[in-house]
């Protein structure tokens, strides 16, 4: 009697509840600030960062679609960096896009190596992300297969000197890879969805694929862009809603095209609040 009593109340009071009293799986942000620094360009993301200041920020520094031709960055980057680095809970890794494995072992290395020189300049960095990493098993490689080309650019992260303790090695093939291209201890986060919100697959049909790769939700990342204006508040949080379960990064952002990257969008703070 008392438990129908108990069941009857509050039942209905956890409909009504504001969402942060719900206990729900956590979501971390994986960004790809590809924002130039200047004139405060990076202090919307600073200011984010200190307010969710327990959800963890992995921010992908992209100068120059890479680290740029010099040692280290600009003065201005040098010291933004620093803020970022400062914040507990904010990671900073760099861009590196390997073109579906076509660029050569040894270029991704030097580039892998200028951001671990960055440390001389006392900004070092957590990790890389591997933008445009191969998808299919038996893709076209510049070299060896792309299980071997993935071990390779991974294996160079974990074990040059310069990088923080947590050399965080992050994939982005944009979608699903093939199940054997997903290898425990080879990348710490694999992004698979990169898109469009209007092209968000249905969580029924790739099911079966997301199975197969065997990765808990911590090591999935899950990037949506050109979310229209039109979906509101609403859309944003069915997205977070749909996916949270199953993707512990998110990234989502109201802007499109080539530059998309290169700035916050409009519904940036609303995707963080909705993220609790
Ligand atoms: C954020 O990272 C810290 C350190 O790795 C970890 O202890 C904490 O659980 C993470 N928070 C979330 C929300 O995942
Ligand atoms: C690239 O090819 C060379 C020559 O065939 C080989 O010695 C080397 O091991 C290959 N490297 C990778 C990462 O596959
Ligand atoms: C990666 O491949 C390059 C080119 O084949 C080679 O020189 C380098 O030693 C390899 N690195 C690791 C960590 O396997
Ligand atoms: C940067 O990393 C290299 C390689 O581990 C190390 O030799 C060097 O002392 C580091 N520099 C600083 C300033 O920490
Ligand atoms: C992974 O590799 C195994 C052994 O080569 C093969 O039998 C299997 O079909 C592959 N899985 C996928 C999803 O391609």
């Amino acid at each position: 009697m008392a438990l129908a009593l108990l069941v009857a109340i509050v039942l209905p009071l956890a409909a009504f509840l504001p969402p942060k009293y719900v206990v729900a799986l956590p979501v971390n942000v994986l960004v790809p600030l590809y924002i130039n620094p200047e004139a405060g360009g990076w202090d919307r993301l600073v200011d984010s960062a200190i307010k969710h200041s327990s959800t963890n920020f992995t921010v992908i520094l992209n100068p120059s679609n890479g680290p740029g031709s010099t040692a280290w960055p600009s003065g201005t980057y040098i010291a933004e960096i620093k803020k970022l680095n400062k914040l507990p809970n904010v990671a900073t890794i760099g861009y590196i896009d390997v073109d579906d494995g076509q660029r050569a072992n040894a270029n991704v290395l030097k580039e892998i190596e200028t951001y671990a020189g960055w440390n001389n300049s006392q900004i070092a960095l957590s990790g890389i992300f591997f933008d445009h990493t191969p998808s299919l098993e038996w893709g076209d490689i510049v070299n060896g297969t792309a299980q071997e080309y993935l071990r390779n650019i991974s294996a160079t992260v974990k074990t040059l000197g310069g990088f923080d303790e947590r050399r965080t090695v992050v994939f982005n093939p944009g979608k699903i890879p093939n199940a054997n291209l997903s290898m425990s201890g080879v990348a710490d986060i694999t992004v698979v969805f990169e898109g469009a919100y209007n092209e968000m697959p249905a969580m029924e049909d790739v099911k079966g694929e997301l199975s197969a790769l065997q990765q808990t939700r911590e090591g999935l990342a899950y990037w949506v862009h050109s979310v229209p204006g039109s979906a509101g508040r609403h859309g944003v949080r069915k997205v977070v809603d749909r996916t949270r379960r199953n993707f512990e990064w998110l990234f989502l952002s109201n802007r499109w095209g080539e530059d998309k990257y290169e700035g916050y969008g409009d519904g940036w703070e609303e995707f963080l609040d909705l993220t609790w």
